[in-house]
């Protein structure tokens, strides 16, 4: 409120009065509009955990395949469910989640348009993310290999996203070369009002993971260069810094969580032995591995990494202390399975309570998926990570 106060009486000074009065008006509306915001943000309009359950929740959306709303038929539903099914389908399941679980991020890993089916890229994509924009969900988003198919380009489509209502999508990072489209990271703050607030105590990261390769001689799927891997460890390694040793200082990283849409070779680590879910169908990664899991492995933070890309792949596993988790397809018009429910990931970190009962740093990061079936069943509830017990004995 202060800060209002003092733009408008550094600004209404000499000002007529109809002048004062439409100014008046205006700086009413933007105060309404700030404070009508259902959760606490920071001091950037930022991300932060909730003061009451000292808790922050991503829902993530892979794979919705969006195209021309009601007039595009859905893929891989039973016979009975062919003639009432369309993208309004994937809208509804929207809703419901979001509903349900109120989340304070959603985030859109993408192949969230099928261009090749969509008439007018923008407009899809719109409808598309519009149920997050009309429940002011703060949103992010990553693109796909689809979603470049119609009337934009892969550089044209994050533009557009970027430009969207309540996003946190960034194009790319400012004064680097940088392959792709759609780079970039999100800090989520400590709990206002406690000793960490100004710190990021959950650290969010984006990367294009491209469409095809490009080399003749290569076929198959993209995959994140060098240029984002470098940009991914300097971020990491500056965060770092940050966290240990800026006032207060704190002993550990503050956790990382990855996002991006093709899955790396590291995918192809596991059998239904070691991971939670389900798998089948192949891992679709790029035919060479361009060393990212490396990369996440080296930086340290990283807890964990979502994808989407192969729709009827669902599981998490453990693989060197990075949890690598499909989210499963959650739009109709995408390939699936007939009578296996389309369905979202959620993520929920947990902070951790001091004995004087203030929240600090982050103490354990949940997940579990929801389907869209009359009960939006959860199902494979798991920890993905608990601090002091990853990779270290609890003594
Ligand atoms: C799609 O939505 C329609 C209209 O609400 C509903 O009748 C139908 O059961 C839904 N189909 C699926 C596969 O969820
Ligand atoms: C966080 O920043 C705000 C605004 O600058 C300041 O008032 C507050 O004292 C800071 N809190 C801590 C714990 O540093
Ligand atoms: C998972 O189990 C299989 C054998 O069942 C093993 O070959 C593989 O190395 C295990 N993967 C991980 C990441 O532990």
């Amino acid at each position: 409120m202060s800060r209002f106060l003092t733009l408008l009486r550094a600004t209404t000074m000499g000002l007529a009065p109809p002048r004062l009065l439409l100014l008046l008006l205006l700086v009413a509306a933007a105060e309404t509009s700030a404070g009508a915001g259902r959760k606490e943000k920071g001091s950037g309009g930022g991300l932060r955990f909730r003061s009451g359950s000292g808790t922050f929740k991503v829902v993530q959306v892979a794979d919705m395949h969006y195209a021309d709303g009601r007039l595009t038929g859905c893929l891989d539903v039973l016979p009975s469910e062919v003639a009432a099914c369309s993208d309004l389908n994937t809208t509804a399941f929207l809703y419901r989640v979001f509903r349900a679980e109120d989340p304070d991020l959603v985030v859109f890993t993408g192949d969230n348009i099928y261009g090749a089916d969509a008439t007018d890229a923008a407009k899809s994509m719109d409808a598309a993310i519009a149920p997050a924009i009309n429940m002011k969900l703060p949103w992010a988003a990553v693109i796909g290999n689809h979603d470049q198919e119609g009337t934009l380009s892969r550089e044209g489509v994050m533009r557009h996203l970027v430009g969207m209502k309540n996003t946190l999508s960034r194009f790319n990072p400012e004064g680097i070369e940088i392959d792709g489209y759609g780079n970039y990271n999100l800090e989520v703050g400590g709990v206002e009002g406690t000793l960490l607030a100004n710190k990021s105590v959950l650290n969010l990261y984006f990367l294009d993971s491209g469409d095809y390769s490009t080399v003749p001689s290569i076929g198959g799927y993209g995959w994140i260069k060098a240029s984002q891997q470098f940009w991914f460890q300097q971020t990491s390694s500056s965060l770092q810094t940050k966290y240990m040793k800026e006032q207060p200082k704190q002993k550990e990283a503050a956790p990382g969580l990855v996002y991006f849409h093709i899955p790396l070779p590291e995918f192809s680590s596991f059998t239904a032995s070691n991971f939670t879910g389900v798998k089948q169908e192949g891992i679709s990664s790029p035919s060479i591995n361009s060393g990212f899991f490396a990369s996440m492995v080296e930086a340290g933070d990283v807890k964990a990494a979502f994808i989407g890309h192969d729709h009827v792949n669902d599981f998490c596993g453990n693989l060197n202390g990075i949890q690598l988790c499909y989210a499963g397809g959650f739009g109709y018009h995408a390939y699936g399975k007939a009578g296996w429910s389309r369905r979202a990931r959620v993520v929920s970190v947990q902070l951790e309570k001091t004995d004087s009962g203030e929240w600090r740093g982050v103490k354990f990061i949940k997940t579990w998926k929801r389907l869209d079936d009359p009960h939006l069943t959860t199902i494979d509830s798991q920890i993905l990570w608990n601090r002091g017990s990853n990779g270290m004995a609890l003594s």
